[in-house]
This record gives C-alpha cells, sequence and structure tokens, in this order.
C-alpha cells in the first residue's frame, strides 16, 4: 500500500523530467482475464481526466474487457474522479453509494477509484477505512501500472491502493481507445507549476513536464492518417509547453508545426494569461486549421483578488491581452473562468469582475464558486463572504455572461458557417457539432454526414446553442 501525501505532492526540485517508454506491461495471467467480462468507466473533471479515462479503457480492453455503458452489467466500475471544488467530490461520494448498493446483488464486481481525488491524502485515508470493499485505487502518475493491480488483486483479493505523490516522469507508449473517430485529445503537457493560491491541480498532477515534441508530433501525424479531423491538444497551462524541456522549442514552436501536418481542426485547452505571447496570438492568427477560440481563464476582474490569487496578471494587463487577441484574430471566440466568493473578495472586487465581464462581453464564461481546497494556500485565508452572498453574487454574474452568450449567439443568425458534425443532437432529425468558434450547433441533416465539415445556415439562435441547416451554394 502507497498512500498519498502532501508534502511530497507540493515539493518541485530541478530534477530534469524522465521520458519512460516501457513501462506498460500486461502480465501472463491477467492477458485474457477479460473474457466474457465487461467495465464501465464513470469519468468526472476536466479533457485530462476524460483523456485519461480513454487512456484507462484502452488498458482494460487489452486484457479483453469489453466496454459496457450499463453499469448493472458491468464486471468492473471505474470511477475516475476530480477534486477541483467540492461539489465533485460530493458527486462521487454519491456514485459510491449506488455502487456499493449493486454490490450486494452482485459480490464480484471489482471496484477502481482513480484521478484526482485519489490524490488527497484524506481521500484515500477515507477510501482504506470507510471503503474496504473498493478493490483498487491509483492516481494520476500509475495508470499505466493498472494491470499489475489486476493481476495482484486477482491473487490476493485484497484492497491494493498505490498512490504516489511525486514531481512526475512522462510515459510514453501506453494505449488509447478514443471516444471519437473524429476528434481527438492530444496531451502535450502533464502538470502544473503555477500553483494558484485556490488551485489543487498542481498537488494532483505533480510537475509540470512537456512531452518531447517528436513524440507530439508523430501522435498528431498518426491521428491525420486515421482521418482524424480535429485535435485538441491538452495541457493546464499549454502555453508554458517546453519550458521544462531545455530545449528552446515553444508552444509557438510546436503549435506552427502541428497545424503544418494539416488535419483540418486544431485547438489547444487551456490558455493561461501569464505566457501568452505575441508569436502564438501570430500563428494562431497565420493557420486557416488552427481554431479562432481561445478559452482564457480570468478568474476575477479584480487585481487585488488576482494577486492573493497569485494569477501573475492585473486586471489591466489581461485586458490588453484580450484586445490585442480579437484584433489580431478575425472572428475569434473567447471564453473564460471565474471564481466568486474568493476569500476576502468585497462587493467592490466583484464589481470589478462584473465590470470587466460588461467590458470584454465573454462568448462564454463558466462561473464557480469558491471551493476550499485542503492543502492550498486559500485554504487558511479568512474568509468573511457568506455563502448565500456568494450564491448572490454568482446569480449576478451568471445572468450578465448569460446576456453577453446570447448576444454573441445572435450574431450568427443567418449566417452560413462550418460545423464538423460529430454525434447525436438532443433534437430529432439533427446532428450537432461546433463550428470554427466553438459555438454548438444542432444541424438539420443524416448520419452520412457525420465526421465531416459541411456549410450550415443558421436558423434559429438560443443562449447556449444554434440551429441549422445544411447550405450548398
Ligand atoms: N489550468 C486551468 C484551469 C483548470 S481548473 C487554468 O489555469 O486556466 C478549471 C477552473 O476551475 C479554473 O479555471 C477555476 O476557475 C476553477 N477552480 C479551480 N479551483 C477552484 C476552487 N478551489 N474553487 C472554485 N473554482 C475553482
Ligand atoms: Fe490550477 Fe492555476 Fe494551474 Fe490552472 S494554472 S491548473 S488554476 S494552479
Ligand atoms: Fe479535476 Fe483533476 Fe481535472 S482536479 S479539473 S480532473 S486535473
Amino acid at each position: 500500500m502507497m498512500l498519498p501525501n502532501l508534502k511530497d505532492a507540493k515539493k518541485r526540485t530541478k530534477n530534469k523530467i524522465q521520458i519512460i517508454k516501457d513501462d506498460y506491461v500486461i502480465p501472463n495471467d491477467v492477458k485474457n482475464v477479460g473474457i466474457n467480462k465487461k467495465y464501465h468507466i464513470i469519468t468526472y473533471g476536466c479533457q485530462m481526466n476524460v483523456h485519461d479515462s480513454e487512456n484507462i479503457s484502452a488498458i482494460l480492453e487489452d486484457m479483453k474487457y469489453i466496454r459496457t455503458d450499463n453499469m448493472d452489467e458491468a464486471d468492473i466500475i471505474v470511477i475516475n474522479t476530480c477534486a477541483i471544488r467540492e461539489n465533485a467530490h460530493n458527486k462521487v461520494v454519491g456514485m459510491l453509494g449506488r455502487i456499493k448498493h449493486l454490490r450486494e446483488t452482485k459480490k464480484d464486481i471489482i471496484t477502481i477509484f482513480c484521478g484526482c481525488m485519489a490524490q488527497e491524502e484524506s481521500i484515500a485515508n477515507m477510501i482504506k477505512d470507510k471503503y474496504k470493499w473498493v478493490d483498487i485505487v491509483f492516481g494520476t502518475h500509475n495508470i499505466h501500472k493498472l494491470p499489475i493491480y489486476l493481476s495482484d488483486l486477482y491473487k490476493s483479493r485484497k484492497q491494493e491502493i498505490e498512490v504516489y505523490s511525486i514531481e512526475g516522469v512522462v510515459y510514453e507508449g501506453i494505449p488509447v481507445k478514443r471516444d471519437s473517430k473524429y476528434k481527438a485529445w492530444v496531451n502535450i503537457m502533464y502538470g502544473c507549476d503555477k500553483f494558484c493560491t485556490y488551485c489543487i491541480v498542481p498537488y494532483t498532477r505533480g510537475k509540470q513536464r512537456s512531452r518531447l515534441p517528436e513524440d507530439i508530433l508523430k501522435e498528431v501525424e498518426e491521428l491525420k492518417k486515421e482521418g482524424y479531423m480535429e485535435i485538441t491538444l491538452l495541457g493546464q497551462n499549454v502555453n508554458a509547453y517546453g519550458k521544462d524541456l531545455d530545449i528552446n522549442y515553444t508552444m509557438t514552436n510546436l503549435l506552427e508545426d502541428v497545424a503544418k501536418i494539416g488535419i483540418p481542426r486544431v485547438r489547444f485547452i487551456t490558455s493561461h494569461p501569464w505566457d501568452f505571447t505575441d508569436d502564438m496570438i501570430d500563428v494562431i492568427a497565420k493557420y486557416d486549421n488552427v481554431m479562432p477560440y481561445i478559452h482564457l481563464p480570468i478568474q476575477s476582474g479584480s487585481s487585488r483578488i488576482l494577486k492573493l490569487m497569485g494569477r501573475r496578471y492585473t486586471k489591466e494587463e489581461y485586458i490588453e491581452l484580450f484586445n490585442k487577441i480579437k484584433n489580431k484574430i478575425p472572428n475569434v471566440a473567447i471564453s473564460t473562468d471565474i471564481i466568486v466568493g474568493f476569500p476576502g473578495e468585497t462587493e467592490e472586487d466583484f464589481k470589478d469582475t462584473l465590470e470587466v465581464v460588461d467590458k470584454l462581453k465573454y462568448d462564454l464564461a463558466y462561473t464557480f464558486i469558491f471551493s476550499k481546497r485542503v492543502g492550498t494556500p486559500a485554504y487558511n485565508m479568512e474568509d468573511n463572504v457568506s455563502m448565500e452572498e456568494k450564491k448572490e453574487r454568482l446569480a449576478r454574474l451568471n445572468e450578465l455572461v448569460n446576456k453577453y452568450a446570447n448576444i454573441n449567439n445572435m450574431k450568427y443568425k443567418d449566417k452560413v458557417v462550418e460545423v464538423l458534425i460529430e454525434g447525436a443532437s438532443e433534437k430529432q432529425g439533427y446532428l450537432m457539432g461546433y463550428t470554427d468558434t466553438m459555438k454548438l450547433v444542432n444541424v438539420k441533416c443524416d448520419e452520412s454526414y457525420l465526421g465531416k465539415i459541411v456549410n450550415v445556415k443558421i436558423t434559429d439562435v438560443k443562449t447556449w446553442s444554434l440551429d441549422g441547416e445544411l447550405y450548398n451554394e
């Protein structure tokens, strides 16, 4: 058993990142263990976790398990957890309750608990003490060892907990079973060194570590050969890509090299404003296949709060960057993340946030109430804003955010836009996809259009989506 340790998770040394290419092995005794067995996987959290789940699926399928979307018929249930806010926690605890119930009639279900919550000391301890029936717990640093844990479990039937609190290494050669045939996630870096004072990610994901350019470009080339239409480069801070590599190769270089491979759509998330260079803006503007959509979290419109958050930019610097992006990239859409109720946020600070939103008119904003995370600096900051007040601020903010989401969407009325048709829509007779600017569109068409980029005339506009029909000149 190895439990996580907050002190180690905080550590950052100058040690060089290790790249390991041959650590994924399937022991002989579990090579065919999944024959006639099914797995079900539940994923919470960000795209990083979604992509990790694609790795976990592939690993299980390597052992011949088959995927099922019906939890009731699963022999293995995997919960890939998120620790970012308290409500993410609560959902997971609720899910554990459901699985426990299921086990009453199906004793031999294997339950696997992984992801960012597993990296938290208190949670790993809780599983050890209160959820003894959970079979395997591993963290974000050792997904590739799942076959070994399963092999051990089949031999001993004892709870197996192995969570490393290390700065991290980069593992190559872990298989992936992608959810989509048209869109693919590509990790370009892992971890985060920004240590924003509210955020748990640097502890759950370890030190920033970039993959080597050649490994990323090889993956993208393969995706091109397989016919993928869109890729999204993934990292907590993609703009800081390469800074840890010592090779004089930056996100700008990577984005340009990836664009040149020629996949029709290239996206990236998330951009921290701190590392956003002019060169990078130029590359986005220069290449038609780099999509004009940027997620640029602001977190707060008050420079005082931004300082307390450790975000390393002021309101003015953010606005300057925002305007530069808007001016240089035609038709660009920008979305953001905002936290309300950070410890000590006054009505005045909050009004600064409203003011910035009013000025910048975001296409979309994801808004959150501050949630205290154990081990982060903000955990100990004096928080004298009541929950009632925080909820009220969130409602006021959302009203403004929705107003601009709607106004921005209205601009699309009767326009013809390109949409990559990717799957079922909630609307009967329609399929769904996104514009280059990441607007969700329900398109009246049949399944022969799946995986194609088509011209769509927008017929109807809502706050969160657009409706449209195929358009032929
Ligand atoms: N790496 C990304 C953010 C990843 S977390 C970035 O820096 O932009 C996604 C969002 O969750 C954050 O942008 C932030 O708005 C929100 N978030 C993170 N920690 C939070 C906390 N403790 N309470 C509330 N929201 C939080
Ligand atoms: Fe968290 Fe800040 Fe890192 Fe984003 S940049 S993951 S908010 S610490
Ligand atoms: Fe959640 Fe971990 Fe992502 S905490 S947001 S799943 S990096």
